[in-house]
């Protein structure tokens, strides 16, 4: 049996029976088809497709082609499938290796392909995944998840005219890094599908993901002259994907997307899920003159890696016991919850310490000589503990230095459940990577009134729109994502409605907050009617509901990130 670590490595999260039996269903669609899954696992697409192709009453005999890396999983499925009327071709190996000798194939490949995050998308497998994809013409990132080379060698497999029925995460509709690989996709079919789900289709999986239907694989020199057809379909959940309404294949009736748009990233995905009207309404105040993208006045960047949080974040009590001088140490806002409203002040952090908050950075830049008794004990505790060992120790010298510790001038929320929250730091605080860091250019409004101004329903729909939405339910926003998100940057608001609209916040009086921002920064301010207001205010709500429906069940790997959110 697999351990966890090892499953996730090889990123080997197998596919509901009715997801795999729809994209067979789909691809499959003549006695003389071939198939092809590249990542079996289970085998579910592979029985799936013997199941159809007997059906069609073809002759099934070496139709249907398998590989898996996994040796021991390729053995299990070996003998389960030896049991059945018929066996199909079976590879184990690294299909970056053996897909250049599968190439044009197959007229349809289906599976879900590993979503191993380039941390551990790493060694062998990985030098072939970038260099087949760079022969094969797609420039991909170092920093891609496997699943973008596995969807081009995938393609690769296709003879002219044949399908792809994948699952893909939703993250190639709005990650940079899979740019190239959607470019690829829609210039190499002559209709590509993306659908979409309400409800999670993975629930254990801390990503979103969608379903991608790539139908007429054209010749490379159609491909290299211009874009297929590019729909996108929105649907509840699995159960839908046996309703009547995709039997007219392949036309299963989805909304055009614009290629170019997406690909350069001028349109975001999550743009598809509002209202026409709302939509416009973003667009035209994004152009506003009042109104301003945070990657304009500021700079966004991750905060501190210490490597390990529990040991380095020191709370009062473990100042007291090792005696740990304040020189070594650096005031810091460790967690999301203690980011209440505008501003975090001396108060702010003082109240989290005596509270027991673990919120001084343990700080030491220079050698261990001026060290005193207590605090080389704890160094020593963290030795016995395996800290040094740890990864991001372990590689830098010596383990206990924490680089790159600077004061932001405001912090913004990397992950959070209601919205992001945008404070000016007034207590001189560092933090962690589990925030990011708020640098202004010279020319910046004062960071109070950025603050204010985040709380409004035009940023919040911004935020929900440049941001993207975790498994669990939180929306992320990396830095590239915040620097996209615009707020208004001018206007009549004042220090008296900033304290106001921070002291509701305070109180978790979040819709009050909400309105106040909105009638002093959006009504009073830019100028908008409170019909507009409303309309931004219900698209919020709207993709905010959307990505927080069906959260990740209590222990399932998307958790991991609800620790650090304000949910
Ligand atoms: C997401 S699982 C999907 C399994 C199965 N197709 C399903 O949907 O239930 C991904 C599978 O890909 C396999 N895998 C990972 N890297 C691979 C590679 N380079 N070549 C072939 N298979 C690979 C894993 O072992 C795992 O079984």
């Amino acid at each position: 049996m697999a351990t966890t670590s090892a499953r996730k490595a090889r990123g080997a999260f197998y596919t509901d029976i009715r997801v795999a039996r729809f994209l067979v269903q789909w691809a499959v669609r003549h006695a003389s088809d071939t198939v092809l899954d590249p990542c079996f696992g289970g085998a579910v697409f592979l029985s799936a497709s013997l199941d159809a192709l007997s059906r069609m009453e073809g002759d099934v005999s070496g139709t249907v082609t398998g590989v898996e890396l996994d040796p021991e999983t390729f053995g299990e499925v070996q003998e389960l499938l030896k049991a059945g009327p018929i066996l199909p071709r079976l590879v184990q190996g690294d299909f970056f290796e053996i897909a250049p000798s599968l190439a044009g194939s197959f007229s349809a490949v289906v599976g879900n392909p590993p979503f191993v995050r380039y941390q551990l998308f790493s060694g062998r497998v990985r030098s072939n995944a970038l260099s087949l994809a760079t022969r094969l013409g797609v420039r991909v990132s170092k920093l891609c998840s496997s699943w973008a080379p596995f969807l081009v060698a995938a393609t690769a497999c296709l003879r002219e005219d044949g399908r792809l029925g994948m699952v893909v995460p939703a993250e190639i509709a709005h990650a940079g890094y899979a740019r190239p690989v959607l470019d690829f996709v829609a210039r190499s079919f002559r209709n590509t599908t993306l659908l979409t789900f309400r409800e999670r289709l993975f629930p254990a999986l801390s990503q979103d993901t969608m379903l991608l239907l790539a139908d007429g694989k054209r010749s490379s020199d159609a491909a290299g002259s211009g874009y297929g057809r590019l729909e996108w379909l929105d649907l509840d959940g699995p159960a839908d994907l046996s309703a009547a309404r995709f039997t007219g294949f392949p036309d299963v009736g989805g909304e055009r997307v614009e290629p170019e748009a997406l690909v350069s990233g001028t349109l975001r995905f999550a743009e598809q899920f509002l209202p026409t009207q709302t939509r416009g309404l973003y667009h035209e105040l994004a152009n506003n003159l009042g109104v301003t993208r945070l990657g304009t006045v500021a700079s966004v960047g991750i905060g501190y890696v210490t490597g390990a949080n529990s040991f380095f974040h020191l709370s009062r009590r473990l100042v007291e016991r090792y005696r740990v001088p304040e020189r070594f140490t650096r005031r810091a806002a460790t967690r999301t919850a203690s980011l209440k409203g505008l501003l975090y002040t001396d108060g702010d952090w003082q109240r989290g310490w005596e509270r027991g908050e673990p919120s001084r950075l343990l700080y030491l830049t220079d050698g261990l000589a001026d060290v005193p008794g207590g605090l080389l004990e704890y160094l020593s505790v963290g030795v016995a503990d395996g800290v040094p060992s740890g990864f991001k120790c372990r590689t830098r010298h010596p383990w206990y230095r924490v680089p790159h510790v600077s004061v932001p001038d405001a912090i913004l929320t990397y992950m959070s459940g209601q919205g992001p929250r945008f404070v000016a730091n007034f207590a001189g605080v560092v933090v962690p990577n589990t925030l990011h860091m708020i640098r202004f250019h010279a020319w910046a409004p004062p960071a109070m009134a950025v603050a204010a101004s985040f709380q409004t329903s035009l940023t919040q729909l911004s935020a929900e729109i440049e941001g993207h939405r975790m498994g669990g339910g939180l929306l992320k926003l990396e830095p590239t994502e915040a620097e996209q998100v615009v707020f208004c940057s001018e206007g009549p608001a004042d220090g008296a409605h900033f304290h106001a609209i921070d002291g509701l916040m305070r109180e978790r009086r979040l819709h009050e907050a909400r309105t106040l921002a909105d009638e002093t920064i959006l009504v009073s301010g830019l100028g908008l009617s409170r019909r507009e207001c409303v309309l931004l205010f219900r698209g919020a709500t709207e993709l905010r509901e959307r990505r927080r429906k069906g959260r990740a069940p209590i222990g399932a790997e998307g958790r991991s990130g609800e620790d650090r959110a304000d949910t």
